[in-house]
């Protein structure tokens, strides 16, 4: 996942409060997260004193459509300039995209001689080679050079660039009508949303489907996942707003399914002039029953994630009066909305560890607690560990067994507050 802007066309976007998918002015704010730096600016020591920005992290609800989403307060620029993520390479995301092309070729691919996929923001082309296992030809488009980069010397094309209509017309020059195109959490990062829609509707044709994948906005709700809430995340999709919006560009969900990867994600479908699916008309009838039409679900929401910010502090405070040495686990970007939102530092977390070299040896934005490798954690032991990557629970758990073997415990924090030690071992 990388961004997919044009920096240069959104400095105004602070002025403009409105609901990113249908325009309405009818927006209202039901959670503040408080003053915080962007997720992922992770920084250098050196830069530790320079001081930050720090940007207000509000949450709206669209009274028009029920879409929900974070106030644009940060210049794209900003936001996303240093932006280098790589694709987690964990096993759980590697074995969730192969199972994903697997579905996507037997579903639209399996009969054509010459298919072609596009992944827009295909980051180092991890979802495309299993495309390219089964003999598909792909096209990646990549805005961030390094990574574009790295997916070419994995053998996969790759447009470096922004996805609009301007990339779509030379996709369709230089390779053609796609038969698929893709987008795995990239759909919910695109402030100018409504480009990459028109580049997407020019690739389409009558067989043709795009597929995206992001976080599920009911599952955030119900799972108290309020610390994937971040600048990066300007959207948090449901179905009911989706449809509309869609309608607009002349497109249509035509299934929709949950897929339990990031805490609980839906796989859309989006096809021209479809017929919509059982399961996705009976997925829009749970949204509505359930009270994700209305603003009252939100706010009951917001009480909740104060309810396990008050836990969790409650909790840490109680461990440090006993002298407990406490480290973080996995310097995700959630993690670092939910350190900045509960005031977690440096005195709290002696560090967090984290795999990705990229992050070692910096600092989490806001907060500054140092990122360690999990060699330094093998070495040196905390009493317990708040689990900050908690969607990698099961494959970080199962990695750090010794650990809790040796009587080390994991704090998670949502839905609700939980210590967890050994015996969790036993569970999974
Ligand atoms: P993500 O949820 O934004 O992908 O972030 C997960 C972070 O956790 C990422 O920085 C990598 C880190 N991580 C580990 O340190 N060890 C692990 O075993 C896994 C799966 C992730
Ligand atoms: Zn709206």
């Amino acid at each position: 996942m990388t961004n997919h802007i044009r920096p240069e066309t959104h400095k105004h976007m602070e002025k403009k409060h409105v609901c990113t998918l249908c325009k309405s002015n009818q927006i209202q704010v039901f959670l503040s997260l408080g003053p915080t730096p962007p997720a992922n600016n992770f920084l250098e020591e050196r830069h530790i004193d320079r001081g930050e920005k720090f940007y207000p992290l509000d949450v709206y609800f669209c009274l028009d459509c029920s879409h929900v989403g974070v106030l644009p307060r940060i210049d794209s620029e900003e936001l996303f300039s240093d932006y280098v993520y790589l694709t987690s390479r964990s096993e759980t995301m590697l074995s969730h995209l192969e199972s994903l092309s697997d579905t996507i070729f037997d579903r639209y691919l399996d009969d054509e001689e010459e298919a072609l996929v596009v992944d827009i923001g295909s980051n180092d082309g991890s979802l495309l080679q299993f495309f390219q296992e089964k003999g598909v030809n792909v096209v990646g488009v990549e805005p961030a050079e390094n990574i574009a980069r790295e997916a070419r010397k994995n053998g996969v094309p790759t447009i470096n660039d922004f996805f609009d209509e301007e990339t779509a017309k030379l996709i369709l020059e230089e390779y053609g009508l796609p038969d698929v195109v893709m987008a795995t959490n990239v759909f919910a990062h695109i402030p100018e949303l409504d480009e990459v829609t028109k580049g997407i509707e020019l690739l389409l044709d009558e067989g043709g489907a795009f597929i995206f994948e992001n976080a599920y906005l009911p599952d955030l709700i119900e799972n108290k996942e309020f610390d994937t809430i971040y600048h990066e995340h300007l959207y948090y999709h449901s179905l009911t707003p989706l449809k509309s919006y869609f309608q607009r560009f002349g497109l249509g969900i035509a299934d929709a399914e949950r897929v339990p990867i990031h805490g609980g994600s839906i796989r859309v479908f989006v096809e021209k002039d479809p017929q919509i699916s059982d399961r996705a008309k009976e997925l829009i009838e749970f949204e509505e029953e359930r009270g994700f039409t209305e603003l009252q679900k939100y706010r009951d929401f917001a009480e909740e994630v104060k309810g396990i910010r008050q836990d969790l502090n409650s909790l840490i405070e109680e461990l440090k009066r006993n002298n407990s040495r406490i480290a973080g686990y996995g310097a995700a970007a959630k993690g670092n909305t939910l350190l900045n939102y509960c005031r977690i530092g440096p005195e709290e977390l002696d560090y967090v560890v984290d795999n990705t070299p990229l992050k070692q040896g910096k600092f989490t934005p806001g907060m500054h607690i140092p990122v360690k490798t999990p060699r330094h954690f093998r070495n040196d032991y905390p009493d317990y560990v708040l689990l900050l990557a908690w969607n990698f629970a099961r494959e970080i758990i199962a990695k750090e067994k010794e650990f809790l073997e040796q009587g080390g415990k994991f704090i998670i924090p949502v839905p609700e507050v939980k210590v967890v030690g050994k015996e969790f071992l036993e569970k999974t």
